[in-house]
């Protein structure tokens, strides 16, 4: 298994370029599902996620090809209307294809997707949502089986919370559906606005994505497209955090600000210099002492929970008292222990962390526990005395494209040992 070494006090300085969203990627894959058309799609992360999402489209029956950073699908036909365990209980993602493959051929088998290091997170709201436009569903050893052979129907669907690739799911169920289907408490993050983005380009007809109210009027057929994934929002934010960390002077290119404003506020009261350069990227310069902020996750356009764990590490050197309260995953505060190891002052009080400041971090070895986890880790890392080692980062590289590199590129002393 990888580890990362790294020799924390540089400042990072330079530029850090942005890739492709992961998290918008993952749908949009699913999405090609929907058309027997090639669709072509640029700037796809090649992170682990990406690979095993393509790994499904194969199996289910879709030609994938890639090359220089392209990606096409091309799905003639459904081969195999399933998502095996396999794959699902390496990417949970994977449970994307059953709103394409119920409104494609009005069939799909998809593993459930068992625990998650971060919390529960139940399918059930992809499951209510799909029996509302018609779909037939049971679950029998292990599956969800859902079932529509006559097709899916518009309908109305009130979401009991917001969920982000639940919306996804159903969005691109809906699509194909006989007639209009209304989604009420839907997610506003960016990645479902990209998802509809290329669905329209696809042909189908939806307006407003981005809103708590979605509306679509169901198309007979979809046909090819071609579009480009939206920047990175998390690695974005993970960079400009990084830069704030360190004391470092670094411009975050290839982003979009807009998509980063709850983050941009909160760098900026906690004493960090921010400034957008342009529409696609933001300078962050670490001046002076650090002050504590507390935050509250929520949905877009709140605090992104995916961004809690790092903003966890930035509090550790700023100064006062943090209160960091978790509100969307029930068990995101894994890393808060592995801070402590690393000289950290966090106590954990159920949904909150109460981290106090500013703490020396020293070096140490941890280990990765998921994806953000593993990202707050390398920037407490980035910003400690000594040398860190951080074990598993496996995690790290289903979601962030050479972290190393990039941000070796920018000064920090870190490398890969295989
Ligand atoms: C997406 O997960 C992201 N994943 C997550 O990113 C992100 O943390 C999360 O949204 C919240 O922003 C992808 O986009 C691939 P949810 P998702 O459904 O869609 C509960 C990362 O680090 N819920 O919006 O699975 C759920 O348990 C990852 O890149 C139900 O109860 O999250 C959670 O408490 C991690 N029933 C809340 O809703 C359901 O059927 C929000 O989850 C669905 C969700």
């Amino acid at each position: 298994m990888d580890k990362f070494l790294i020799q924390g006090g540089v400042p990072l300085e330079g530029e850090i370029a942005v890739s492709g969203a992961k998290n918008s990627a993952l749908p949009v894959l699913a999405a090609c599902l929907l058309t027997s058309e090639k669709v072509t799609l640029e700037r796809i992360p090649p992170v682990r996620d990406i690979a095993t999402m393509q790994k499904l489209l194969g199996h289910v029956g879709a030609r994938v090809g890639r090359a220089d950073g392209r990606v096409t699908i091309e799905t003639a036909q459904i081969a195999h209307s399933e998502a095996p365990y396999e794959l699902v209980k390496t990417m949970r993602a994977s449970s994307l294809v059953l709103g394409p493959l119920v409104a494609r051929c009005g069939r799909a088998r998809v593993s459930l997707p068992g625990g998650c290091a971060i919390g529960a997170r139940p399918i059930n709201l992809h499951v209510a949502g799909l029996e509302r436009l018609g779909a037939q569903v049971r679950q029998e050893h292990g599956y969800i089986e859902a079932e529509a052979p006559h097709g899916l129907h518009g309908a109305e669907v009130h979401f009991d919370r917001i969920t982000v690739t639940g919306t996804e799911d159903l969005l691109m169920a809906a699509v194909l559906a006989r007639g209009e289907t209304v989604i009420y408490n839907a997610a506003r993050e960016p990645e479902v606005v990209d998802v509809a983005s290329l669905l329209s380009k696809m042909g189908a007809e939806i307006e407003g994505a981005g809103s708590s109210t979605i509306r679509v009027r169901g198309v007979e057929r979809l046909h090819s497209a071609t579009h480009t994934i939206i920047a990175d929002r998390i690695e974005a934010g993970t960079f400009l955090m990084a830069a704030a960390l360190t004391r470092g002077d670094l411009l975050v290119k290839g982003c979009v600000p807009e998509h980063l404003r709850a983050l941009l506020a909160k760098l900026s009261q906690a004493g960090a210099d921010v400034t957008e350069q342009g529409p696609d990227a933001v300078h962050v310069r670490g001046r002076g002492k650090l002050k504590s902020v507390d935050v509250t996750t929520e949905e877009h356009p709140g605090f992104a929970t995916d961004l809690q764990a790092q903003f966890m590490a930035l509090m550790t050197r700023a100064e006062g008292i943090s209160i960091i309260t978790e509100t969307i995953f029930e068990n995101r505060f894994m890393h808060a222990l592995e801070l402590a190891r690393m000289g950290a002052n966090i106590r954990l009080e159920g949904r909150q962390a109460i981290v106090a400041g500013p703490t020396q971090l020293s070096g140490a070895e941890v280990i990765a526990s998921d994806l953000r986890a593993s990202a707050s880790l390398v920037l407490a890392g980035l910003a400690a005395q000594g040398e860190t080692t951080i074990d598993r980062v496996y995690h790290i590289d289903r979601g962030y494209e050479k972290i190393e590199t990039k941000l070796a590129g920018a000064g920090a002393r870190i490398r890969r040992m295989k």
